[in-house]
């Protein structure tokens, strides 16, 4: 059943150029070039009378969320609040009849999560559902559904369900900017293009696997690391981060790179490994400071970097370069890496990968 592969977790991470086409599958028009969500009851009306937006989930699920708030706010430009759902009811958040919900949940179980939609709908809210199991408690409740075709996730530390859900907020985001007009056609199917090259290019990170295991041997010898990036990067990096310590029990912690000297610095002493993520252009520059500031105070710098961005290898001990694609769309591609890099630091630590220490793959208690 593991279909040849070691573990679960390596079969499901090698599973996800196909989970992205599935989950892209029948939501673009026969030309490519327009996102179709035939499934949603809401209505183009109902779209256009949404002031808020609020995502709610646990753990990588809420950091696909934050990759989702990016991505709404920049394609609809409506402004979307992230939280995790253990926190959510107890803020006495700020839900309308204009405020669209939506949680995410692979497993569609989560307690804490069915509690945010059941209270979101107590206060009169539309909840859209991003999850990956058809009948679930959530996907019942919720008003909208749009199921991420990743098919069955078995290993308790979330791979291809993730980055399946990055792929539903793409083509929900794209959607409501095609009825609110807020990003013009050429840009929607120019990020429809770009989507359909990202299986393929899944597949050439994959290929990679092997410098990623010697990256993750070497790291795997420490009992704390920094994850640090901007923007997306910053996303992906509390998502790397968490699936490390899930997996390897190496402690680690993710910095949106321009808060490190307000503290963190402090930490940073000589061989420390730092995995530096910089795949955003616009704020390449910013990174790189951000990078040197921790290399002149001894660490071992990771980068992970866009094809050809050869300049920044000068300024870190390694590098892995992911193919280039459009800034909004690097989380699909830059987490992978990450992914491979926790699955082979657990192996060399021994740890029961698929089955971590003190964890369930579904938390059905809040
Ligand atoms: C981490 C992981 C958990 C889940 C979280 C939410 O790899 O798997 O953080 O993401 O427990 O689970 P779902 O998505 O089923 O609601």
């Amino acid at each position: 059943e593991k279909a040849g592969f070691d573990h679960f977790m390596l079969k499901e991470i090698y599973e996800q150029p196909k989970a992205y086409r599935d989950t892209m599958g029948a939501r673009l028009n026969d030309t490519g070039n327009r996102v179709v969500l035939p499934e949603l009851t809401m209505t183009e009306e109902d779209i256009r009378s949404i002031r808020n937006v609020h995502i709610v989930a646990c753990g990588t699920a809420y950091h696909a969320g934050l990759v989702g708030k990016s991505v709404i706010e920049k394609l609809a430009r409506i402004p979307v609040e992230t939280d995790v759902a253990s926190e959510y009811r107890y803020r006495a958040p700020i839900i309308t009849k204009d405020t669209l919900v939506i949680v995410v949940s692979q497993s569609g179980e989560t307690a804490d999560t069915l509690a945010a939609l059941r209270e979101a709908q107590r206060c009169g809210a539309r909840v859209l559902a991003i999850t990956n199991v058809v009948g679930s408690s959530v996907a019942r409740e919720a008003n909208d559904v749009i199921t991420t075709w990743a098919g069955p996730e078995i290993a308790v530390a979330s791979t291809k369900a993730y980055t399946s859900q990055l792929i539903a907020f793409y083509l929900l985001g794209l959607y409501m900017a095609q009825v609110l007009g807020t990003v013009e056609d050429a840009v929607v199917s120019e990020t429809i293009t770009a989507m359909q090259a990202l299986p393929e290019q899944v597949e050439a990170i994959l290929e990679q696997a092997e410098v990623l295991k010697g990256i993750a041997e070497a790291v795997s010898t420490h009992d704390n690391l920094f994850f640090i990036g901007r923007g997306l990067d910053y996303a992906v990096a509390v998502e790397g981060s968490l699936k490390l310590k899930e997996i390897s029990y190496i402690h680690s912690e993710a910095y949106a790179a321009g808060e490190l000297k307000h503290g963190t610095l402090a930490l940073i002493e000589e061989g420390i490994p730092v995995i530096a993520l910089a795949t955003q252009e616009e704020l390449f520059e910013k990174t790189v400071s951000n990078i040197k500031e921790v290399k002149a105070r001894g660490a071992h710098v990771i980068g992970v970097v866009n094809d050809g961005d050869v300049e920044l290898a000068k300024s870190v001990d390694s590098t892995f370069a992911i193919p280039k694609t459009l800034a909004l769309l690097t989380p699909a591609l830059a987490v992978v890496p990450l992914q491979l890099l926790s699955y082979y630091a657990s192996l060399a630590r021994g740890n029961d990968v698929d089955k971590p220490r003190n964890l369930a793959k579904s938390v059905t208690v809040e």
